[in-house]
């Protein structure tokens, strides 16, 4: 998109603002949704090659642990013609590197933050103690580094992560601390996949952004949204109009919704088919073909497109056909349609090999023995009537029990859940078998307005009896309000402890 059109859509944003204090509440609400559907298709010039963030280096340490650096910046990054855009890196100014390990790696982290507010790096998707999980209760103060270790123990899957601080993740994830973690297992590294990273494997992290007359972000929430920001132009990658010079027949895309409130339902220009592959938590059993794929904020999914020689098709998101309902869907960005990325495919394509038609087991938990049923309602910004509180600890699961959790949105806008630890499974949706993009493993689920997902999981290890895993709406706005609770599992015999007061010292 063209900067004056950017322009136009802030100053629309103002004359809205200045709009509420004349009009009556009818007129404010009938200009916000009068100008609350964006159309971005054929007006963003593809003019930037797609970034693809590094892979991140490590080394080993004397225990064998193979031992990444993150340091966590401020700088500056050059979005638009003009001022530079004052963003938040990781190793770099804006985003941050892909990290790559495999599953039964020992691995650590020396994480410094050299921001000037205190701020958490989050593993999102990820199986480990609760004291390495980067959330709320562990916030690095400025200056200090952070050093958690795990061993990987899950299967292959596209995670990722991102700050997860007391009520400021909305604002430090906005700024730019985000990448992606790709977790590798020797079952997925068998299959004939597209799987050469940045050539056939492409790592997609999509974000929508808004800019103010001084080329800053602009997080502002519009008028009658349900909160968070909406912005208007798509950043991949933190590359602003993208594009990608296709070079085999098959290209895998490992697409996550790295924004903080817009719901994406991915397509491409021409409705061309394309398979999905991994969900959340990694493949699924077999790939699925589909024209369209919703992915809601924190989620991600691997999707195989195929090309042929010498053709342009651009990857765009259509209006959602679910999440929100009525008038709301408008002031939501549920109607926009957003071109996102441009592939431009070259005369001759290196062959693919074909898909494989089997790509991993399928999830398998025994809800027969379900040790608890549990109900989780979001409505406004809370979860059963609660809103987050760092000090209490809303309840116990019992390590090696699986538990089946009912979850529903009776507001009629969007919200997700996402819960810390696991992957779930999800077993129905209003009673009746999962949509095939809800058949594999899942940790953040689109929550559509009065649907009841019953969902499945398992947990193992890392008992805590006082340091808790956090589950709340990915919708960060939402979850700063405090939209999450927190729960705590334990070990035979043991009971709830109480978080310590260190971490959360700064309530
Ligand atoms: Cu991606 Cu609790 O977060
Ligand atoms: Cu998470
Ligand atoms: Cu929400």
């Amino acid at each position: 998109m063209k900067r004056r059109s950017a322009l136009k859509w802030t100053l629309i944003g103002v004359g809205g603002s200045l709009g509420a204090l004349t009009l009556g509440t009818v007129g404010v609400f009938g200009y916000a949704y009068a100008r609350g559907k964006l159309d971005t298709v054929g007006k963003v010039d593809f003019d930037s090659p797609l970034a693809v963030p590094p892979l991140a280096e490590s080394h080993t340490d004397a225990s064998g642990a193979r031992v990444f650096d993150l340091d966590l910046q401020a700088g500056q990054t050059q979005f638009l013609d003009g001022p530079a855009t004052a963003t938040w890196g990781v190793n770099g100014a804006f985003l941050g590197p892909t990290i790559r390990a495999s599953r039964g790696e020992e691995i650590a982290f020396a994480i410094r933050n050299d921001l000037d507010q205190e701020t958490s790096i989050h593993w999102h998707g990820m199986h480990l103690p609760a004291v390495m999980d980067g959330g709320p209760h562990q916030s690095v103060a400025p200056g200090d580094t952070w050093a958690p270790q795990w061993t990987v123990d899950q299967p292959a899957a596209t995670l990722w992560y991102h700050p997860h601080p007391h009520g400021r993740t909305a604002d430090h994830v906005h700024r730019g601390l985000a990448g992606m973690f790709i977790v590798d297992d020797e079952e997925s590294g068998a299959l004939d996949l597209p799987s050469e990273y940045g050539v056939d494997d492409l790592p997609m992290i999509v974000q929508d952004r808004k800019f103010d007359d001084d080329n800053q972000f602009d997080d502002s929430a519009p008028l009658l949204s349900s909160g968070g920001v909406f912005g208007d132009e798509i950043i991949v990658n933190g590359t602003r109009g993208p594009y990608v010079e296709v070079t085999t027949r098959l290209v895998r895309l490992r697409l996550l919704n790295g924004s903080n409130s817009r719901l994406y339902n991915f397509g491409f220009g021409d409705d061309r088919a394309f398979q999905l592959i991994a969900t959340d938590g990694g493949l699924l059993a077999e790939p699925w073909e589909t024209d369209r794929l919703h992915l809601s904020p924190g989620e991600r999914a691997e999707i195989v497109v195929a090309f042929a020689p010498g053709e342009t098709v651009e990857l765009r998101s259509y209006p959602a056909e679910y999440g929100f309902n009525g008038t709301g869907a408008r002031t939501n960005g549920a109607d926009d349609r957003l071109d996102l990325v441009q592939f431009r495919a070259a005369d001759t394509l290196a062959e693919s090999p074909a898909i494989p038609t089997a790509l991993a087991a399928a999830p398998d938990l025994d809800t027969a023995e379900a040790a608890e049923t549990r109900t989780f309602t979001l409505e406004g910004r809370n979860i059963n009537d609660r809103r987050m509180d760092m000090g209490r600890i809303d309840f116990a699961v019992r390590e090696g029990t699986t538990e089946v959790w009912e979850v529903v949105n009776t507001n009629g806008y969007m919200h997700n859940f996402h819960v810390h630890d696991v992957q779930f499974h999800v077993l129905t949706v209003d009673g009746d078998a999962p949509p095939p993009d809800l058949s594999g493993w899942k940790d953040t689920i689109l929550l559509v307005p009065d649907r009841r997902y019953r969902l499945a999981m398992r947990f193992t290890d890392h008992t805590d009896p006082n340091l808790p895993y956090m589950y709340h709406c990915h919708l960060l706005a939402h979850e700063d309000e405090g939209m999450m609770g927190q729960f705590v599992v334990l070990g035979e015999g043991e009971t709830i402890g109480e978080v310590p007061q260190s971490a959360h010292a700064h309530d």
